[in-house]
Formats: structure tokens, C-alpha cells, sequence
């Protein structure tokens, strides 16, 4: 990091201090308005001179970031505009001052003055706090959910989903706080495809079929102090999963639409696309929280399930709705975490479980789960031998993903009739075409997602299937 840099780095420190001087000034000299005292004029310009000094300060060491660091012109060059015109104006009404209070035109200027340079000030700092703190800073959450910050979108599930929808998905979360439409960290954006290619100020960080080579995958395995190594430590990291699917995207092709469904990825790799995605039903129908009230969750409880390993989310800002993802939890803590978990179960909607052995005991707990309404057990070896009957009557379940299970159709079977249930995913199990076909005339509610395309409209396939 270069000496001017460094200095840079003091710009969003230093910019406080003309901030308080100068509202510290401006609050004085109403105050000598109101009171008709001038005695205190002197100090009053003493702050105006020290803020405009300051303020000089603030806008070398910003110019200084800026040579150092990209951010979006439309936010950067208002912020600098603005923070040059308060700097003059600063001075301006330094000078002016000193004989202008003495007369009753002169007072009234100096009030519109300083009116303006608290206009300025709220102007600058509203860019300011943009760069820093993202474009939603200062719009309470409520605006924010409206807006639906694109880092937390997620993408639809259905039989045209793209590995890259799953790619995109984990840099929305994991890399736009540093590399998206705000702020471009390195010169690199990832919020689209054509940008992601671009690469950033080193050139292109991915390349087709060598993800050796490729910037963004060697940072991401770097060592986790490294001062390269991204995300950066104190950020929420990749998973295992999720590297491996960055491995396979880049080794593959950077293809931006290659179906889920139609690729060589393998199964935990779909598995783990099923899980970040929403189903299209719920997408559309937005309707999956719950209507009726029920109290908070415990926070110390939450904690509790923390330490095991179980990340526990709430659906919902001011809401009391939970998710529920063992991804990480230790297979030998599985059984006594799904017990413990019926002290969530009014706030418990959704639940992942993956590449965990379950057994029919387990499901019992889950079973206890009423206000489920989507739940995941994807690659946890279920077989014919497990009873699913402890979480068929589930009522409020709208979908269920199976998939990479070695279950046959007589497992579900329990399910017949569910009127609740939208979207069951079967993908990978012992369950062929007409399998499949049989229980859709039982569940003539849902939608059935056996090997991977819809299944009414399956029949060129079937000869595929039966020997
Ligand atoms: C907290 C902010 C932050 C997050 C989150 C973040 N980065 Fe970065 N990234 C930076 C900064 C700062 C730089 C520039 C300094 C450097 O080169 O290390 C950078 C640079 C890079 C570069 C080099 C660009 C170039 O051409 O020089 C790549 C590649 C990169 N990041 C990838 C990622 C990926 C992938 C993620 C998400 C998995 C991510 N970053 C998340 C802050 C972040």
C-alpha cells in the first residue's frame, strides 16, 4: 500500500470533524440571532475558519481514496462536487463575516449562508454514507424490503434453471457488498455475466475451461489471512459446495446457460442448486410466510442451536419466521439437534437438511415440525426401508425435496392426497417415469420433479428408461 494511499484511508475519519465544527457553528449563530448578543461572533468564526481548514483537509484525502480505490461515477462525483462547493463556501463565509454582522441585510445573508452549508454538508455526507455503507444506508428496512436488495434474490427453481443462475447467486451474496453496482473493489463488478467477464483492473479474473489460472478461484483457495484471499476474512466465506461449483462453472466453460438438469454436474452439485433456489410456485405466488401471528423465538435458544453448528435465519424482517439449515451441523449432532428443534417449531418454516445419514427416528422429530411448510432432506439416505409416514401428515408442507435418496415409489405413497404440497422433488432415486406418473394421479395437487423434466410432459423418454 503506497504512503498517499494510506493517507486516503483517513478521509472517512477525517470528514467528521468540519461536519461537527460547522453545525456547532451554525447552532451558535441562530443562537446569537435569537439573544441579539454578537459578543460570541468571534468564536463563531473561529469555527467556520476551522471548518473550512478541515474541509480542505477532507477533500485532499479524498481525491487520494478515489486515486486509489473505483467507485461508481454517479455517487463519487456528486459526493466530490459537493464537497469542493462546501470547502469555498466555507471560506466564503469566513471572509465575509467579519463586517457583514454588523448590519441587518448583512445578518440575513449570513443565515441563508449557513442555511446553504448545511444543505451542502447533508448533500455531501448522503453520498458519502452511499459509498461506505451501500445505497440503502439511511432507508429504513421496511423501503429496503420493497426494493429487494438484489444481493439477496434468489433464483427460481424449475426444469430451465442454469448452473450460472446458481453461480451468480452465490457472488450476489457472498462478493456484490465490495464488487456490485455500489461499490467495485478491485475495478471488478459481478453483478452480470458481461461484467464478470470484463474482469477487473488486472484484467480478466475467470477463465474458460482453467480455473487454475483463473484470478477468482486462486484468490478464493488462498489461505484465509492471506491479504489477498477472498472474500475477505472477516466476510461470510464459500463453502466447500459452493467452491466446487465455481470449480466446475469455470472448468466447464463459463457456459451462462447450461441446464441444471442437462449437464454432467454431479448429484451433491445439484443437490446444492436445488437448496440455494426457490421453487417457481412460491416465486410466484410469494405467499409462503405464514398469514397468522405467533410470538418471537427465544434469541437464547437460537443461540443455543448456533453452537451446534445449525445456522438458524429469519425468513422475514420483523417477522417471526425461521429457516433452519443443517448443512454445516455434524452428523453425530444431527439426532439431538432435530429433537431440540421442537422448541422452534410455531417459527420453524423451512428446513435443509444435505448429505447427512437420517434415519426413520429422525424423521420422527421432524415429524413434530407442524408449521413446516418447506423441507429438505436432499442425499440423506433415505431408502425403501425408510417410513416417511412421520412427516407425510405434515399438512402445511408445500414442498418437499427427495432428491439423491435411494427411495422407491411406495415410500411415498404416505403422501397420497396431500392438498397442501405444491412441488415434490424426486430427482436421483429409485423411481422411474411411470413411477412417477402413478403417484401424480395420487398427488393431483403437486407438481412432480422425478428425473429432472416435468413429468407430463415426459413421454419421449420413457423408452429411455424401460429396459
Ligand atoms: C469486503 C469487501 C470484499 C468482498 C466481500 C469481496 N472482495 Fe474481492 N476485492 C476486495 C478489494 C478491496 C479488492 C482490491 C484489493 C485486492 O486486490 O486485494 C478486491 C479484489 C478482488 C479481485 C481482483 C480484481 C483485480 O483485477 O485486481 C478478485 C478476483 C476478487 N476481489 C474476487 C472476489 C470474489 C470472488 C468475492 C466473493 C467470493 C469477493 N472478491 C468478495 C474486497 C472484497
Amino acid at each position: 500500500m503506497n504512503i498517499l494511499y494510506f493517507f486516503g484511508k483517513f478521509h472517512p475519519l477525517l470528514v467528521h470533524l468540519p461536519i461537527g465544527i460547522l453545525l456547532f457553528s451554525v447552532f451558535l449563530w441562530f443562537l446569537a440571532l435569537l439573544k441579539k448578543t454578537f459578543s460570541l461572533v468571534p468564536v463563531i468564526r473561529l469555527g467556520l475558519g476551522a471548518s473550512a481548514v478541515s474541509s480542505l483537509f477532507s477533500v485532499a484525502t479524498g481525491f487520494l481514496l478515489r486515486a486509489n480505490e473505483s467507485y461508481p461515477d454517479e455517487i463519487i462525483n456528486p459526493h466530490m462536487f459537493m464537497g469542493i462547493a462546501l470547502t469555498f463556501l466555507l471560506f466564503f463565509i469566513f471572509k465575509i463575516s467579519k463586517r457583514l454582522y454588523k448590519y441587518p441585510a448583512g445578518r440575513k445573508i449570513l443565515s441563508f449562508l449557513f442555511i446553504l452549508s448545511a444543505i451542502f454538508l447533508i448533500i455531501t455526507g448522503h453520498f458519502g454514507g452511499m459509498l461506505t455503507h451501500g445505497a440503502s444506508f439511511l432507508v429504513p428496512p421496511p423501503i429496503q424490503e420493497w426494493f429487494g436488495t438484489k444481493e439477496t434474490e434468489s433464483f427460481v427453481l424449475n426444469e430451465n434453471t442454469t448452473v450460472y443462475e446458481a453461480v451468480q447467486y452465490v457472488f450476489n451474496s457472498k462478493c456484490l457488498s465490495c464488487h456490485g453496482p455500489v461499490r467495485q473493489r478491485g475495478g471488478l463488478r459481478m453483478d452480470d455475466y458481461a461484467q464478470l467477464i470484463k474482469g477487473g483492473k488486472h484484467g480478466e479474473v475467470v477463465l474458460a475451461g482453467n480455473p487454475q489460472e483463473s484470478e477468482i478461484l486462486q484468490r478464493i483457495l488462498l489461505p484465509l489471512n492471506d491479504e489477498y484471499h477472498m472474500p475477505p476474512r472477516e466476510r461470510p466465506q464459500l463453502t466447500d459446495e459452493e467452491i466446487k461449483l465455481m470449480l466446475w462453472w469455470i472448468e466447464d466453460g463459463l457456459k451462462p446457460d447450461e441446464n441444471i438438469y442437462k449437464s454432467t454436474l454431479p448429484a451433491e452439485l445439484i443437490t446444492l442448486i436445488e437448496t440455494m433456489a426457490r421453487p417457481e410456485e412460491e416465486i410466484i405466488n410469494e405467499n409462503y410466510l405464514p398469514d397468522y401471528q405467533v410470538p418471537f423465538a427465544d434469541a437464547s435458544i437460537i443461540k443455543e442451536f448456533e453452537e451446534l453448528n445449525v445456522v438458524v435465519v429469519p425468513l422475514s424482517v420483523n417477522q417471526p419466521w425461521l429457516s433452519v439449515s443443517l448443512v454445516v451441523t455434524r452428523q453425530e449432532d444431527i439426532h439431538s439437534v432435530l429433537e431440540k428443534l421442537v422448541s422452534l417449531k410455531d417459527q420453524l418454516i423451512e428446513l435443509k437438511i444435505q448429505d447427512r445419514i437420517l434415519k426413520t427416528e429422525d424423521l420422527m422429530y421432524i415429524g413434530k415440525l407442524e408449521s413446516l411448510r418447506r423441507l429438505y432432506l436432499t442425499n440423506c439416505t433415505l431408502n425403501a426401508e425408510t417410513s416417511l409416514q412421520h412427516i407425510s401428515h405434515l399438512s402445511a408442507l408445500r414442498y418437499l425435496n427427495l432428491s439423491h435418496n435411494q427411495l422407491e415409489k411406495d415410500n411415498i405413497l404416505p403422501f397420497s392426497g396431500h392438498s397442501a404440497l405444491k412441488n415434490l422433488y424426486l430427482y436421483n432415486n429409485n423411481i422411474n417415469a411411470e413411477g412417477a406418473k402413478a403417484l401424480e394421479k395420487l398427488l393431483p395437487e403437486t407438481k412432480i420433479l422425478a428425473t429432472g423434466f416435468d413429468v407430463p410432459t415426459f413421454t419421449s423418454d420413457t423408452t429411455e428408461l424401460t429396459p
